[in-house]
């Protein structure tokens, strides 16, 4: 997608380095960085440099790849999966794409090793484009149907950030928006502010600024009132780790706009690619729920008088906070999933009949 007019993927390899768009920085500096080392792509996943499940899967297959040139080692090679896995727990697809790439690369002691990993790791990004973009293929229906109804402007409400910026291209939630709105359907984008991050106002209102999409940022508590007076026609959000039952485990805060969503019955969509399917945890309290640290809460960061980025404490000095960063929806308040496959009821038989797991 653009930037500035520009288009851009999340991440590539080019010279054996990982460029990645340091996240960290937007909305107020668009800066490009590069990862060298296994330690700079855990540490670009550990500080949200990159974030967004799908991302963070490519980023640890590519800091696989890091990891490799630097040392063929098999002992190094497992230490470092080892510590990708553990630099954030909730999203699935991280060791989804760590243990596709150690498939691949266990055993293997020749030199060959860097270029197979290399394939796998822009396989993970093709492919991730790919089901992104038939994600937004079969949500556009859904929006095309709302649209033929009202003959009016779409009014969608996303949470945090499940845009092009979480993944390679075009997003999960946002890339049934992308395609609506290149077909010539009107949308209008609520965009969850998603604090403490702030990613629904940081990242997805400025790549649907960029993309000329119309969105307007909210308070994480105004999408309650704003279904109550009929002015949210769907909402759309994406997940970080979907259970087998239709469990929809994402961004704190997911849960109680699926909430507000059925009691006004405003219909509830999760957009994801068949990577951030957990076909093994039963249980929704089973998932690791990461806590940040309070700090992310504590303090606000933004341009100051002179456009210089600055840090401030926002809360009492003295006060503690939690910082919770992901919460579940259970799959009863989940209109559908839309998947690359197709859409389907967030269920064990919805999700079985599209993936014959
Ligand atoms: O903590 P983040 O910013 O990595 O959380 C991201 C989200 O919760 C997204 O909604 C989710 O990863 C879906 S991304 C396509």
């Amino acid at each position: 997608m653009k930037i500035e007019g520009k288009e851009y993927r999340t991440i590539w390899f080019e010279n054996n380095k990982v460029k990645i768009i340091d996240q960290t920085k937007l909305p107020h500096k668009f800066i490009i960085k590069d990862l060298n080392t296994i330690k700079d792509a855990i540490y670009s996943i550990k500080t949200m440099e990159v974030r967004g499940a799908p991302l963070i899967g490519a980023t640890a297959a590519y800091g696989l790849v890091l990891a490799v040139l630097e040392n063929k080692d098999q002992s190094f090679l497992k230490k470092s999966a080892k510590e990708l896995i553990a630099s954030r727990p909730t999203a699935i697809n991280l060791k989804w794409a760590v243990d596709r790439m150690m498939y691949k690369l266990s055993g293997v002691n020749s030199d060959k090793i860097s270029e197979i990993a290399l394939i796998e790791a822009n396989k993970i990004c093709e492919e991730d484009i790919n089901f992104c973009e038939n994600i937004g293929l079969n949500g556009l229906k859904i929006i095309e149907e709302i649209y033929n109804k009202k003959k009016n402007t779409v009014n969608i409400l996303t949470h945090c950030n499940a845009g092009w910026l979480a993944t390679i291209n075009w997003g999960t939630a946002t890339s049934p928006i992308y395609h609506a709105h290149k077909k010539g359907i009107p949308v209008h984008v609520w965009a969850d502010e998603t604090r403490p991050r702030n990613q629904g106002a940081n990242l997805t209102s400025y790549e649907l600024n960029e993309e000329g999409i119309k969105n307007t940022i909210i308070a994480d508590n105004t999408g309650g009132i704003l279904m109550q007076r009929g002015e949210v026609d769907m909402c759309i959000v994406g997940t970080d780790r979907t259970l087998s039952n239709g469990d929809v485990c994402n961004k704190i805060g997911t849960y109680l706009k699926a909430l507000a969503a059925f009691d006004n019955k405003v219909p509830f969509y999760v957009a994801l690619p068949s990577s951030t399917i957990d076909w093994e945890i039963k249980n929704y309290r089973d998932i690791p729920i990461e806590e940040r640290n309070s700090e992310e809460l504590s303090h606000m960061e933004g341009l100051d008088e002179d456009g210089n980025l600055k840090k401030i404490q926002v809360y009492p000095q003295k006060s503690k906070a939690m910082n919770l960063a992901f919460d579940v929806t259970p799959a009863k308040y989940v209109t559908a999933l839309i998947t690359e496959k197709g859409v389907c009821e967030a269920s064990s038989s919805g999700l079985k009949k599209l993936f014959n797991k």
